[in-house]
Protein backbone atom coordinates (compact mmCIF):
# COMPACT_ATOMS: atom_id res chain seq x y z
CA UNK A 1 0.00 0.00 0.00
CA UNK A 2 1.59 3.63 -1.03
CA UNK A 3 1.10 5.75 2.19
CA UNK A 4 0.04 9.06 0.91
CA UNK A 5 -0.25 12.67 2.46
CA UNK A 6 -2.57 15.33 1.45
CA UNK A 7 -0.77 18.99 0.92
CA UNK A 8 -3.99 21.10 1.68
CA UNK A 9 -8.17 20.65 2.21
CA UNK A 10 -8.57 21.75 -1.23
CA UNK A 11 -11.94 21.25 -2.60
CA UNK A 12 -10.41 19.07 -5.29
CA UNK A 13 -9.24 16.60 -2.59
CA UNK A 14 -12.32 16.64 -0.52
CA UNK A 15 -14.72 16.28 -3.19
CA UNK A 16 -13.14 13.17 -5.71
CA UNK A 17 -9.34 12.79 -4.63
CA UNK A 18 -10.31 11.79 -1.03
CA UNK A 19 -12.78 9.60 -1.93
CA UNK A 20 -10.59 7.93 -4.30
CA UNK A 21 -7.78 7.16 -1.98
CA UNK A 22 -9.94 5.27 0.12
CA UNK A 23 -11.69 2.98 -2.55
CA UNK A 24 -7.45 2.29 -4.34
CA UNK A 25 -6.87 -1.01 -3.94
CA UNK A 26 -3.08 -0.20 -3.43
CA UNK A 27 -3.10 3.59 -1.98
CA UNK A 28 -4.09 5.03 1.77
CA UNK A 29 -4.82 8.35 2.63
CA UNK A 30 -2.21 8.51 6.22
CA UNK A 31 -1.65 11.94 6.18
CA UNK A 32 -3.16 15.71 5.94
CA UNK A 33 -1.43 19.36 5.90
CA UNK A 34 -2.75 22.48 6.42
CA UNK A 35 -1.68 25.72 6.46
CA UNK A 36 -3.70 26.12 9.67
CA UNK A 37 -3.39 22.88 11.40
CA UNK A 38 -6.97 23.38 12.89
CA UNK A 39 -8.24 22.55 9.43
CA UNK A 40 -5.99 19.59 8.63
CA UNK A 41 -7.34 18.49 12.29
CA UNK A 42 -11.17 18.92 11.29
CA UNK A 43 -11.16 16.95 7.78
CA UNK A 44 -9.06 14.19 9.22
CA UNK A 45 -11.16 13.65 12.06
CA UNK A 46 -14.20 12.70 8.87
CA UNK A 47 -11.61 10.50 7.02
CA UNK A 48 -10.35 9.04 10.67
CA UNK A 49 -6.72 9.82 9.17
CA UNK A 50 -4.47 10.08 12.67
CA UNK A 51 -1.33 12.32 11.31
CA UNK A 52 -1.80 15.97 11.19
CA UNK A 53 -0.03 19.29 10.23
CA UNK A 54 -0.12 22.94 10.39
CA UNK A 55 1.72 23.51 7.55
CA UNK A 56 2.98 21.79 4.13
CA UNK A 57 6.78 21.69 4.87
CA UNK A 58 6.23 18.99 8.43
CA UNK A 59 4.17 16.69 6.37
CA UNK A 60 7.37 16.37 3.81
CA UNK A 61 9.59 15.60 6.74
CA UNK A 62 7.30 13.26 7.77
CA UNK A 63 8.48 9.57 7.36
CA UNK A 64 4.90 8.28 7.45
CA UNK A 65 4.33 8.94 3.72
CA UNK A 66 5.59 7.50 0.71
CA UNK A 67 4.15 10.35 -1.71
CA UNK A 68 2.05 13.60 -1.92
CA UNK A 69 -0.90 14.65 -3.58
CA UNK A 70 -0.84 18.25 -4.06
CA UNK A 71 -4.03 19.88 -5.32
CA UNK A 72 -2.78 23.66 -4.16
CA UNK A 73 -3.30 27.19 -6.18
CA UNK A 74 -1.70 26.44 -9.55
CA UNK A 75 1.01 29.09 -9.65
CA UNK A 76 1.91 27.10 -6.77
CA UNK A 77 1.84 23.78 -7.88
CA UNK A 78 5.95 23.72 -9.35
CA UNK A 79 7.44 24.93 -5.88
CA UNK A 80 6.03 22.28 -3.85
CA UNK A 81 6.74 19.91 -6.50
CA UNK A 82 10.26 20.84 -5.98
CA UNK A 83 10.24 20.51 -2.14
CA UNK A 84 8.39 16.98 -2.14
CA UNK A 85 10.81 15.20 -5.02
CA UNK A 86 13.66 17.01 -2.22
CA UNK A 87 12.17 15.38 0.51
CA UNK A 88 12.39 12.35 -1.03
CA UNK A 89 8.63 11.88 -1.82
CA UNK A 90 6.53 10.74 -4.84
CA UNK A 91 4.22 14.03 -6.32
CA UNK A 92 0.68 13.10 -7.69
CA UNK A 93 0.03 16.82 -9.01
CA UNK A 94 -2.80 18.72 -9.91
CA UNK A 95 -3.43 19.94 -13.45
CA UNK A 96 -2.22 22.41 -14.66
CA UNK A 97 1.28 21.15 -13.21
CA UNK A 98 2.78 24.31 -14.46
CA UNK A 99 2.10 27.29 -16.24
CA UNK A 100 5.56 27.33 -18.69
CA UNK A 101 6.67 24.72 -20.36
CA UNK A 102 10.16 25.37 -19.44
CA UNK A 103 8.76 24.71 -15.38
CA UNK A 104 8.41 21.23 -16.24
CA UNK A 105 12.23 20.96 -17.17
CA UNK A 106 12.95 21.67 -13.90
CA UNK A 107 10.56 19.18 -12.33
CA UNK A 108 12.33 15.68 -14.79
CA UNK A 109 15.43 17.22 -13.57
CA UNK A 110 14.28 16.63 -9.52
CA UNK A 111 12.58 13.57 -10.58
CA UNK A 112 15.67 12.27 -11.86
CA UNK A 113 18.14 13.95 -9.23
CA UNK A 114 15.73 12.42 -6.21
CA UNK A 115 14.71 9.43 -7.39
CA UNK A 116 10.82 10.40 -7.51
CA UNK A 117 8.10 10.25 -9.60
CA UNK A 118 6.08 13.21 -10.30
CA UNK A 119 3.08 13.12 -12.12
CA UNK A 120 0.37 15.24 -13.54
CA UNK A 121 -3.14 14.56 -12.68
CA UNK A 122 -4.81 14.23 -15.42
CA UNK A 123 -7.84 11.99 -14.67
CA UNK A 124 -9.32 12.28 -18.21
CA UNK A 125 -6.35 9.80 -19.57
CA UNK A 126 -6.98 6.97 -17.08
CA UNK A 127 -11.22 6.81 -18.20
CA UNK A 128 -12.22 3.56 -20.26
CA UNK A 129 -13.89 5.77 -22.52
CA UNK A 130 -11.00 7.86 -24.11
CA UNK A 131 -9.13 4.90 -24.45
CA UNK A 132 -12.20 3.03 -26.03
CA UNK A 133 -12.19 6.68 -28.59
CA UNK A 134 -8.54 6.28 -28.55
CA UNK A 135 -8.96 2.71 -30.17
CA UNK A 136 -12.06 3.47 -32.36
CA UNK A 137 -9.72 5.91 -33.95
CA UNK A 138 -6.79 3.74 -34.55
CA UNK A 139 -8.81 1.08 -36.12
CA UNK A 140 -10.34 2.74 -38.74
CA UNK A 141 -14.15 3.21 -37.41
CA UNK A 142 -14.52 6.72 -38.43
CA UNK A 143 -12.02 6.70 -41.51
CA UNK A 144 -9.69 9.50 -41.93
CA UNK A 145 -10.23 11.66 -39.04
CA UNK A 146 -10.46 15.55 -40.44
CA UNK A 147 -12.11 17.84 -37.23
CA UNK A 148 -11.85 17.33 -33.49
CA UNK A 149 -14.29 19.86 -32.06
CA UNK A 150 -14.85 20.66 -28.34
CA UNK A 151 -15.71 22.54 -25.64
CA UNK A 152 -15.52 23.20 -21.93
CA UNK A 153 -17.48 26.29 -19.92
CA UNK A 154 -18.90 27.20 -16.71
CA UNK A 155 -19.70 29.72 -14.84
CA UNK A 156 -17.85 31.12 -11.88
CA UNK A 157 -17.20 34.93 -11.14
CA UNK A 158 -16.22 34.51 -7.68
CA UNK A 159 -13.30 37.15 -6.79
CA UNK A 160 -11.74 34.88 -3.79
CA UNK A 161 -11.58 31.87 -5.97
CA UNK A 162 -8.16 30.98 -7.79
CA UNK A 163 -9.35 30.71 -10.89
CA UNK A 164 -10.58 34.64 -11.27
CA UNK A 165 -6.97 35.42 -9.08
CA UNK A 166 -3.72 36.03 -11.29
CA UNK A 167 -1.36 35.55 -8.69
CA UNK A 168 -2.82 32.08 -7.77
CA UNK A 169 -2.42 30.72 -11.71
CA UNK A 170 -5.85 31.84 -12.34
CA UNK A 171 -7.43 31.97 -15.90
CA UNK A 172 -9.65 29.73 -18.05
CA UNK A 173 -6.55 28.20 -20.14
CA UNK A 174 -4.88 26.59 -16.97
CA UNK A 175 -7.96 25.41 -16.07
CA UNK A 176 -9.96 23.93 -18.68
CA UNK A 177 -7.88 24.34 -21.96
CA UNK A 178 -5.84 21.98 -21.03
CA UNK A 179 -8.40 19.48 -21.01
CA UNK A 180 -9.44 19.36 -25.11
CA UNK A 181 -5.65 19.50 -25.61
CA UNK A 182 -4.77 16.76 -23.45
CA UNK A 183 -7.66 14.41 -24.68
CA UNK A 184 -7.41 14.93 -28.71
CA UNK A 185 -3.27 14.16 -28.28
CA UNK A 186 -3.93 11.60 -26.36
CA UNK A 187 -6.82 10.10 -28.37
CA UNK A 188 -4.82 10.31 -31.37
CA UNK A 189 -1.45 10.04 -30.43
CA UNK A 190 -0.35 13.11 -32.69
CA UNK A 191 0.86 16.66 -31.68
CA UNK A 192 0.03 19.57 -32.72
CA UNK A 193 2.17 21.86 -35.21
CA UNK A 194 0.73 25.37 -35.23
CA UNK A 195 -2.25 27.50 -33.10
CA UNK A 196 -4.25 30.12 -33.44
CA UNK A 197 -6.11 31.42 -31.01
CA UNK A 198 -8.31 34.55 -29.46
CA UNK A 199 -7.80 34.90 -25.64
CA UNK A 200 -10.05 37.00 -23.99
CA UNK A 201 -9.29 38.61 -20.46
CA UNK A 202 -11.58 39.79 -17.23
CA UNK A 203 -11.14 43.62 -17.52
CA UNK A 204 -11.40 43.04 -13.53
CA UNK A 205 -10.23 39.91 -12.46
CA UNK A 206 -7.26 40.01 -15.27
CA UNK A 207 -7.69 36.72 -15.62
CA UNK A 208 -8.55 34.98 -19.10
CA UNK A 209 -11.92 34.10 -19.02
CA UNK A 210 -12.90 32.83 -22.60
CA UNK A 211 -10.68 31.32 -25.59
CA UNK A 212 -11.62 29.80 -28.70
CA UNK A 213 -8.61 28.18 -30.28
CA UNK A 214 -7.80 26.82 -33.60
CA UNK A 215 -4.72 23.96 -33.95
CA UNK A 216 -3.18 21.83 -37.12
CA UNK A 217 -2.48 18.55 -36.57
CA UNK A 218 -0.71 16.73 -39.64
CA UNK A 219 -3.67 14.94 -40.93
CA UNK A 220 -6.51 17.39 -38.83
CA UNK A 221 -7.63 19.65 -37.56
CA UNK A 222 -9.14 20.84 -33.66
CA UNK A 223 -11.09 23.69 -32.97
CA UNK A 224 -12.05 24.50 -29.58
CA UNK A 225 -13.63 27.09 -27.15
CA UNK A 226 -13.36 27.14 -23.16
CA UNK A 227 -14.67 29.84 -20.80
CA UNK A 228 -15.28 30.58 -17.28
CA UNK A 229 -18.50 32.90 -17.77
CA UNK A 230 -20.90 31.14 -19.96
CA UNK A 231 -23.29 28.46 -19.06
CA UNK A 232 -21.94 24.65 -18.37
CA UNK A 233 -21.35 22.77 -21.11
CA UNK A 234 -18.38 19.83 -22.08
CA UNK A 235 -18.37 18.43 -25.45
CA UNK A 236 -15.50 16.52 -27.93
CA UNK A 237 -16.14 15.42 -31.34
CA UNK A 238 -14.31 13.20 -33.72
CA UNK A 239 -15.36 13.53 -37.33
CA UNK A 240 -14.10 11.53 -40.09
CA UNK A 241 -14.61 10.32 -43.47
CA UNK A 242 -16.58 7.26 -42.59
CA UNK A 243 -18.39 8.58 -39.46
CA UNK A 244 -18.50 10.74 -36.12
CA UNK A 245 -17.30 9.95 -32.39
CA UNK A 246 -18.84 12.20 -29.61
CA UNK A 247 -18.36 11.53 -25.97
CA UNK A 248 -21.40 12.88 -23.54
CA UNK A 249 -19.20 13.78 -20.49
CA UNK A 250 -15.64 14.35 -22.20
CA UNK A 251 -14.18 15.40 -18.52
CA UNK A 252 -16.51 15.55 -15.76
CA UNK A 253 -17.42 12.13 -16.12
CA UNK A 254 -20.91 11.25 -14.73
CA UNK A 255 -21.93 14.65 -15.18
CA UNK A 256 -24.37 15.37 -18.02
CA UNK A 257 -26.38 11.86 -19.52
CA UNK A 258 -23.56 9.75 -17.79
CA UNK A 259 -20.55 8.46 -20.13
CA UNK A 260 -20.97 8.22 -23.25
CA UNK A 261 -19.17 7.56 -26.14
CA UNK A 262 -21.34 7.29 -29.62
CA UNK A 263 -19.87 6.31 -32.85
CA UNK A 264 -21.66 7.31 -35.62
CA UNK A 265 -21.96 5.80 -39.36
CA UNK A 266 -20.91 7.74 -42.45
CA UNK A 267 -24.86 8.06 -42.98
CA UNK A 268 -25.54 9.03 -39.74
CA UNK A 269 -28.05 5.65 -39.92
CA UNK A 270 -26.89 4.00 -37.24
CA UNK A 271 -24.95 4.28 -33.84
CA UNK A 272 -23.15 2.34 -31.58
CA UNK A 273 -23.40 3.32 -27.68
CA UNK A 274 -20.77 2.62 -25.13
CA UNK A 275 -21.39 3.25 -21.75
CA UNK A 276 -18.88 3.57 -18.84
CA UNK A 277 -21.80 4.01 -15.89
CA UNK A 278 -20.10 4.00 -12.41
CA UNK A 279 -16.34 4.59 -13.84
CA UNK A 280 -14.40 6.37 -11.26
CA UNK A 281 -11.87 7.74 -12.98
CA UNK A 282 -9.90 9.25 -10.12
CA UNK A 283 -9.50 5.82 -8.30
CA UNK A 284 -7.70 4.49 -11.76
CA UNK A 285 -5.76 7.71 -11.64
CA UNK A 286 -4.83 6.89 -7.76
CA UNK A 287 -3.76 3.48 -8.37
CA UNK A 288 -1.83 3.72 -12.02
CA UNK A 289 0.30 6.25 -9.82
CA UNK A 290 1.11 3.71 -7.01
CA UNK A 291 1.42 0.94 -9.57
CA UNK A 292 4.08 2.94 -11.01
CA UNK A 293 5.43 4.13 -7.84
CA UNK A 294 5.74 0.48 -6.61
CA UNK A 295 7.34 -0.14 -10.34
CA UNK A 296 4.39 -2.33 -11.67
CA UNK A 297 3.27 -1.96 -15.25
CA UNK A 298 1.46 1.60 -15.46
CA UNK A 299 0.41 3.65 -17.40
CA UNK A 300 0.70 6.80 -15.51
CA UNK A 301 1.00 9.99 -17.09
CA UNK A 302 4.30 11.17 -17.71
CA UNK A 303 6.16 14.97 -17.19
CA UNK A 304 7.44 14.23 -20.78
CA UNK A 305 3.15 14.31 -21.67
CA UNK A 306 2.93 17.51 -19.59
CA UNK A 307 5.62 19.50 -21.32
CA UNK A 308 4.25 18.68 -24.48
CA UNK A 309 0.66 19.75 -23.28
CA UNK A 310 1.86 22.72 -21.57
CA UNK A 311 3.69 23.84 -25.12
CA UNK A 312 0.46 23.70 -26.71
CA UNK A 313 -0.85 26.22 -24.02
CA UNK A 314 2.07 28.42 -24.06
CA UNK A 315 1.45 28.69 -27.89
CA UNK A 316 -2.22 29.30 -27.46
CA UNK A 317 -1.02 32.48 -25.37
CA UNK A 318 1.64 33.45 -27.66
CA UNK A 319 -0.70 32.96 -30.66
CA UNK A 320 -3.43 35.92 -28.98
CA UNK A 321 -0.97 38.39 -28.69
CA UNK A 322 -2.37 41.43 -31.18
CA UNK A 323 0.56 42.45 -32.06
CA UNK A 324 2.34 39.68 -33.86
CA UNK A 325 3.82 40.47 -36.76
CA UNK A 326 2.30 37.26 -38.84
CA UNK A 327 -1.05 38.16 -40.10
CA UNK A 328 -2.62 35.02 -39.71
CA UNK A 329 -1.16 34.74 -36.15
CA UNK A 330 -0.11 31.46 -36.63
CA UNK A 331 1.90 29.98 -33.80
CA UNK A 332 4.33 27.17 -34.04
CA UNK A 333 3.95 24.76 -31.12
N1 LIG B 1 -8.53 17.25 -11.85
C1 LIG B 1 -9.66 17.87 -11.57
O1 LIG B 1 -10.76 17.38 -11.82
C2 LIG B 1 -9.59 19.21 -10.89
C3 LIG B 1 -10.78 19.82 -10.47
C4 LIG B 1 -10.70 21.01 -9.75
C5 LIG B 1 -9.47 21.59 -9.50
N2 LIG B 1 -8.34 21.01 -9.96
C6 LIG B 1 -7.01 21.63 -9.70
O2 LIG B 1 -6.75 21.51 -8.31
C7 LIG B 1 -6.09 22.67 -7.80
C8 LIG B 1 -6.89 23.21 -6.62
O3 LIG B 1 -8.18 23.58 -7.03
P1 LIG B 1 -9.38 23.73 -5.97
O4 LIG B 1 -10.55 24.26 -6.69
O5 LIG B 1 -9.53 22.48 -5.20
O6 LIG B 1 -8.78 24.89 -5.04
P2 LIG B 1 -9.19 25.36 -3.58
O7 LIG B 1 -10.45 24.72 -3.12
O8 LIG B 1 -9.09 26.83 -3.57
O9 LIG B 1 -8.03 24.72 -2.67
C9 LIG B 1 -6.70 25.14 -2.72
C10 LIG B 1 -6.08 24.87 -1.35
O10 LIG B 1 -4.75 25.35 -1.37
C11 LIG B 1 -4.37 25.83 -0.07
N3 LIG B 1 -3.72 27.12 -0.26
C12 LIG B 1 -2.39 27.38 -0.08
N4 LIG B 1 -2.09 28.65 -0.35
C13 LIG B 1 -3.25 29.25 -0.70
C14 LIG B 1 -3.58 30.59 -1.06
N5 LIG B 1 -2.66 31.56 -1.13
N6 LIG B 1 -4.86 30.85 -1.35
C15 LIG B 1 -5.82 29.89 -1.31
N7 LIG B 1 -5.55 28.60 -0.96
C16 LIG B 1 -4.28 28.29 -0.64
C17 LIG B 1 -5.65 25.88 0.77
O11 LIG B 1 -5.60 24.80 1.71
P3 LIG B 1 -5.20 24.96 3.25
O12 LIG B 1 -5.74 26.28 3.71
O13 LIG B 1 -5.86 23.80 3.90
O14 LIG B 1 -3.72 24.88 3.35
C18 LIG B 1 -6.79 25.60 -0.20
O15 LIG B 1 -7.79 24.80 0.35
C19 LIG B 1 -5.97 23.63 -9.00
O16 LIG B 1 -4.69 23.56 -9.53
C20 LIG B 1 -7.00 23.13 -10.00
O17 LIG B 1 -6.62 23.36 -11.35
C21 LIG B 1 -8.39 19.82 -10.63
Amino acid sequence: MLSIGLLSTATIAREHLIPAFQSASNANLTAVASRELSKAKKLARQLDVSTTFGSYEELLESDEVDAVYIPLPTSQHIDWCLKAAAAGKHVLCEKPIALKAGEIKKLQRAASKHGVLISEAFMVTYHPQWRKVRDLIASGKIGNLRQVQGSFTYFNKDPDNMRNIPKLGGGVLPDIGVYPTVATRFATGQEPLRVQSRVDFDPKFKTDCYASVRAEFKDFELSFYISTQMSNRQTMVFHGDKGFIELSAPFNSNLYEGDEVKLHNAGHSETRTYRFTGVNQYRLQVEAFANAVAGKKSDVFTLEDSLLNQKVIDAIYKASNPKATNSARWQKV
